[in-house]
């Protein structure tokens, strides 16, 4: 019998039921983007609320499509960890109520481990361990040295902003709209990449794995303002393609240098990738190139399992079938909410 997994971490609301053999039976999102859009980032009072409204008819729409039936569950996962505290609660509030209604197993899991679980999903067997796992997304930035589904060793990652949320802040400054990745990657097409030369802090440093976005979010501020200028500088389509282009270009190549390391120093024969980043398809691109020029085998989730969803929560599988499960006491384990949105809002259209 499968499990139902519960995910509002952030700004998705998330349920999905998977089988013991790891195939998805169903997955639903309810992407809150449109409500956060006008803040260029989550307001996390709006995203708990809106979790509210969507997680009964999310979980029930997830059961209804799995076709296994509210009597087919047979254990509930949630995602308790890191996020925005508001959001957590309400997905484990849920998972909470389902396992005390039903008497079934409740098993927290930690949200950065399972988007790597995404590749386990898609890959089945060809997922081997130890491996070098990156994950990149709005809220983190990190590479792991991966012995197992539950094991990871962190071995280096962002030391300021996660690499997702420098895509958000470069879209806001140019006026592309949230969420940002995939405004970015759209304006990038006709674009020229080397049009700007932006920084790529550490990326060459050899003696860390750490990286930084900080300083390339402040080199498009800049350029999109230059702090003498009176007003804001109209922008060609073309400008702003560049930009966008040069903006992607650094950041990519500023994972890619770290995986790049990262492969280098642990002799790991295989990456796994996950996180709403690594749905870019220049970084999956890049990641391509570099896996095989190093010899090593590469693993990448489809989009749909890199961004935010439920049914990474098949990770709860592991742990059930170690024989293990949590306590009603569960609690949520706050963490980063750096994409939070702006001050002020967007100025809408006129
Ligand atoms: O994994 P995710 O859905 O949520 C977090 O756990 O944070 O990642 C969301 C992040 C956002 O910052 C979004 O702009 C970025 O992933 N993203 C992308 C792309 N699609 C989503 N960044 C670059 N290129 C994309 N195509
Ligand atoms: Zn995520």
């Amino acid at each position: 019998m499968p499990l139902l997994a519960i995910e509002t971490t952030c700004d998705e609301t998330a349920a999905a039921v998977i089988s013991r053999e790891r195939k998805v039976l169903s997955s639903v999102v309810a992407s809150q983007e449109t409500l956060h859009a006008r803040w260029r980032g989550v307001v996390p009072e709006l995203a708990s609320r809106a979790h509210v409204e969507r997680i009964v008819p999310v979980i029930e729409e997830a059961v209804r499509r799995s076709g296994a039936g509210r009597e087919g569950i047979e254990a509930v996962a949630v995602a308790i960890r890191p996020g925005l505290v508001g959001s957590l609660l309400v997905g484990l509030s849920a998972a909470k109520a389902i396992a005390v209604a039903r008497g079934l197993p409740l098993v927290g899991y930690d949200h950065v481990a399972a988007h790597l679980y995404a590749c386990r999903l898609a890959a089945a067997e060809r997922m081997r361990y130890p491996c070098v796992g990156l994950v990149a997304s709005g809220g983190h930035t990190s590479l792991f040295f991966v012995r197992g589904p539950l094991e990871l060793e962190r071995l280096g990652g962002t030391i300021d902003d996660a690499v997702g949320e420098a895509f958000d802040k470069a879209a806001s400054l140019l006026g592309l709209g949230y969420p940002g990745g995939p405004a970015i990657e759209a304006a990038a097409k006709g674009g020229d990449p080397a049009a700007h030369r932006l920084p790529r802090p550490l990326a060459r440093d050899q003696t860390t794995l750490d990286m930084s976005f900080s300083g390339l979010k402040t080199a498009i501020r800049y350029r999109v303002q230059p702090p003498a200028a009176a007003s804001p500088r109209v922008r060609s389509q073309r400008e702003t393609a560049d930009l966008a282009a040069s903006f992607q270009e650094a950041a990519v190549e500023t994972v890619l240098a770290k995986v790049d390391l990262a492969i280098e120093r642990t002799g790991a024969g295989l990456v796994a990738a996950g996180g709403g980043v690594t749905a870019n398809t220049r970084l999956r691109e890049g990641l391509a190139r570099l896996a095989e020029r190093r010899g090593v085998e590469l693993i990448l989730p489809p989009r749909e399992l890199c961004t935010d969803n439920a049914a990474m929560g098949a990770i709860a599988w592991e742990r059930l079938e170690r024989g293990e499960s949590d306590s009603l006491e569960l609690e949520v384990v706050a963490g980063t909410d750096r994409r939070r949105a702006a001050a002020r809002p967007a100025p809408t259209a006129q």
